[in-house]
């Protein structure tokens, strides 16, 4: 028999239950879920939507890049007058995919807050004596798909499933790659979970996308889910797994939603055989996407990265051989499946989520090679009148324009330079944004997010955001750049100083 992981999705019940848990809450979850009470109040300890109070109500700004290069610190100012105002209490929240809408607003009164998107000025004035700003976004809009992508179009899955072999065969063909940052081949992952010999073995679709300036997997999971299941459905063919879970970031309520409907629909049209299928809240914080520290969280422990080897593939969920797949990665899987390699070789299609200063920011799905400049003229940008694009999210490099117009959008040449596309943000910046702004918050975000498990980067997070905020540089700020790089466990406490330091090496004078 599988395991089934429990403990979350119980102690979800019981928050909506009641908004918050009580201690009466946490014991009767633990009795239902069998674990210790000790795991249950572990879990609630860590995973911030866990209130053990009834929560008070909260205004939070969103905090990304593209905010903060802009008006963010502005409309803080004004939203902690108007909380002082009407006695409510006042913060900010990390990314939510919203780059493209932006700023947003989060109103919080119970359990899950209400968010609106754009905000101005005068909405969170108008806040203060009761009102509440114009624009409510539950979801993303579907035009934000800005062009014809075979991933936003033919949302209904391939009629007949290919054989496992062949499954495997054509995304080796096609040379798929992890569209979740790392950009690693996925027949290998595919034919590693295959060659198991375990009788239970797992296929997990990836939706937490906490990366800031992502929002192609939000945009995928609201707007075309099916085809997302209909690649999870074929890896767990390829693979010879016979359970599927969908983790969906904790904070994608919409998201949730149609990725579960899309699942019941699929489920009831007999689309999944024998395949038991699951989607699962995630845990709400940016290092559950990391694939070992997801299965942790789905598990009901602490999100806290595994020591590699064994990877997933080997010892995954409950130790079980197990896949884990980036939401896109799996779009393209079924169009593979449906369309065949030859025909994916011809189009190279790649998502980027592209923000900032660009006339329609938007999802875009261009071809692999496309040149950076001709990309930020897809969505309307002016590279002459570009300074900068932060490129892959927080955990990104910065290019300078117009010397990196020409750099090709692939999975190896950006690397040579030191960059990667990453999951595919591209955020643009005009001459008039401040790039220190901008990672003023992102080595916030990596000092907040960090999980506390290995001291260089635990350490070295908050270390780093101090000597941004001191606008430090110089040798000590290279060795902290180095320590988190080559001290870090996992890819969050490595990849926090690229950000800065590609503004440094990259941007004169930018300390001033
Ligand atoms: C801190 C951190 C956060 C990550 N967040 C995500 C995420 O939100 N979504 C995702 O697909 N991969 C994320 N990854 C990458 C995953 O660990 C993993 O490589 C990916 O899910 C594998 O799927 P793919 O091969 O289809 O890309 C993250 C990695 C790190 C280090
Ligand atoms: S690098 Fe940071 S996030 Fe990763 S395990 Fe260490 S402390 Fe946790």
């Amino acid at each position: 028999m599988d395991d089934h992981p429990l403990l979350l999705p119980l102690l979800d019940e019981a928050l909506t239950r009641r908004g918050w848990l009580e201690p009466a809450d946490v014991e009767a979850v633990a009795r239902e879920a069998r674990v210790p009470l000790a795991r249950a109040w572990e879990a609630v300890r860590f995973y911030p939507r866990y209130r053990t109070e009834p929560p008070e109500k909260r205004w939070l700004l969103v905090d990304d890049p593209v905010a903060r290069a802009r008006d963010f610190s502005a409309l803080l100012v004004e939203l902690e007058a108007a909380g002082a105002q009407a006695g409510v209490h006042v913060g900010t929240l990390p990314s939510l995919g919203l780059e493209a809408v932006g700023p947003a607003l989060v109103v919080e009164e119970g359990a899950y807050g209400r968010v609106f998107a754009p905000v101005q000025v005068a909405d969170l004035r108008a806040l203060a004596v009761g009102k509440l700003p114009p624009h409510e976004r539950e979801t993303l809009p579907a035009e934000l798909a800005r062009n014809d992508g075979v991933l936003f179009g033919d949302p209904d899955p391939p009629p007949d499933f290919p054989g496992s072999d062949a499954i495997v065969d054509a995304v080796r063909a096609a040379d798929l790659r992890g569209m979740g940052g790392a950009l690693f081949p996925t027949w290998r992952k595919l034919e590693a979970v295959r060659a198991q010999a375990s009788e239970v073995k797992y296929v997990v679709v990836n939706g937490d996308e906490s990366e800031p300036g992502n929002f192609k997997d939000r945009w995928l999971m609201e707007h075309n889910p099916r085809l997302v299941w209909a690649g999870a459905a074929l890896a767990a063919r390829a693979v010879g797994a016979r359970t599927i879970y969908f983790y969906v970031r904790g904070e994608y309520t919409a998201a949730l939603e149609r990725v579960e409907s899309a699942r019941t629909d699929l489920e009831r049209a007999g689309y999944f055989d024998a395949l038991a299928t699951h989607t699962f809240r995630g845990g709400g914080l940016y290092i559950c996407g990391e694939e070992s520290a997801l299965l942790e969280s789905l598990e009901g422990r602490r999100a806290e990265p595994r020591l590699k080897p064994p990877y997933p593939a080997e010892s995954g969920l409950f130790g079980r051989p197990t896949l884990v797949s980036n939401v896109e990665t799996l779009a393209h899987l079924a169009w593979i499946a449906a369309h065949g390699a030859e025909a994916y070789r011809e189009r190279r299609p790649k998502l980027l989520s592209i923000s900032g200063d660009v006339e329609r920011p938007g999802v875009y799905e261009l071809a692999l090679g496309t040149p950076l400049a001709e990309a930020l003229e897809a969505a309307g940008g002016r590279p002459d009148e570009l300074q900068a694009v932060l490129m892959g999210g927080a955990a990104g490099t910065f290019l300078k324009l117009p010397d990196a117009s020409e750099l090709p959008l692939d999975f190896e040449v950006p690397r040579l330079s030191g960059d990667s596309v990453g999951p595919g943000a591209l955020m643009a910046f005009d001459r008039t944004r401040d790039l220190w702004a901008v990672v003023e918050g992102v080595s916030a975000f990596f000092a907040h997010e960090s999980c506390g498990k290995c001291f260089p980067c635990s350490l070295g997070t908050p270390h780093l955001h101090a000597a941004v905020m001191q606008r430090e540089r110089g040798p000590e700020l290279e060795e902290l750049f180095l320590a988190l790089e080559e001290g870090s466990l996992c890819g969050l406490g490595q990849a926090a100083p690229w950000a800065v330091r590609s503004l440094l090496r990259r941007f004169e004078g930018v300390v001033r």
